[in-house]
């Protein structure tokens, strides 16, 4: 089924209990992400970012709100957590800043292991795995142990194991965090092709305003709040936030350079 909404937030508000006191992450978040569009969303560090993308990844129950994934209320009608990871792992596939590698295992194991534990049969998991990794032009390193890669080769195969089930959206959360400039460039490149031959839809957090060339979409959020969405006519727009932003933060806050 085609769906023009893939993800649609309305007024998402997270906050965590520490210690007595509750500290609001996000605060009535609403907005929704078409269907093959290529999403970035900015904003300081400690802003929430990463806990917006854990609630829309059915990972974090939010305060209040609602998360709707493919037409379906992620925290309501998918209400346990195996339901919510049986969803996420038929429709989303996901690279983090650093990946988490089963150690006794070689890259192309570590890609189809997922495969596996759905119950596929190990020659069938290989092949798909064989392709993924070719895709990211890693075939060749398919029986390295990952951590004996380079970071940017690392992410690759990371790559490549968050497509094995064929998902609908990619989401990135700083996947070119650690990594030097041609790496990332080379990372992000597969995003940008994944979302124009693939027609993925990809949502991404990075720090590296470069990239905001390449979205099709930028999410600003500041301190718990959305503060601007952009298309790609808005790019001058964002570019003048940005530096405002900087500029006010400045006067704040002298050690923080991220944006
Ligand atoms: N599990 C948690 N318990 C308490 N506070 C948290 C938790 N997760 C995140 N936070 C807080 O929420 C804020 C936003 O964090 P995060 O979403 O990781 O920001 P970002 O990804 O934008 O850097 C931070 O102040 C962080 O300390
Ligand atoms: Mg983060």
């Amino acid at each position: 089924m085609e769906y023009t909404k893939i993800v649609q937030i309305n007024n998402l508000t997270k906050s965590f209990r520490v210690g007595s006191q509750d500290i609001n992450v996000l605060k009535n978040i609403s907005f929704s992400i078409s269907n093959g569009d290529f999403v970035i969303i900015v904003g300081p560090s400690g802003c929430g970012k990463s806990t917006l993308l854990h609630t829309i990844l059915g990972l974090e129950p939010p305060t209040s709100g609602d998360v709707i994934f493919l037409g379906r209320n992620v925290y309501r009608e998918l209400a346990t957590e195996d339901e919510r990871s049986d969803f996420r792992k038929k429709h989303i596939g996901m690279v983090y800043q650093q990946s988490n590698w089963v150690k006794a295992l070689t890259s192309i194991e570590n890609v189809f292991f997922p495969l596996m534990l759905m119950g596929y049969d190990e020659e069938l998991c290989r092949q798909k795995a064989e392709d993924m990794l070719k895709k990211v032009n890693m075939l060749e390193w398919k029986d390295f142990i990952p951590t004996e890669l380079s970071g940017g080769q690392q992410q690759k195969v990371a790559l490549a194991r968050a497509l094995i089930n064929n998902p609908d959206v990619i989401i990135g959360d700083e996947p070119t965090g650690n990594l030097d400039y041609a790496s990332g460039e080379e990372i992000m490149n597969l995003f940008i092709e994944l979302n124009s031959k693939e027609k993925k839809t990809v949502i991404m957090v990075t720090h590296n305003l470069d990239y905001l060339n390449y979205a099709k979409t930028t999410i600003r959020l500041f301190d718990g709040q959305l503060v601007g969405i952009y298309k790609e006519k808005d790019r001058k727009q964002l570019a003048k936030d940005i530096e405002k932003f900087k500029l006010g933060n400045k006067s704040q806050n002298k050690n923080e350079k991220s944006i």
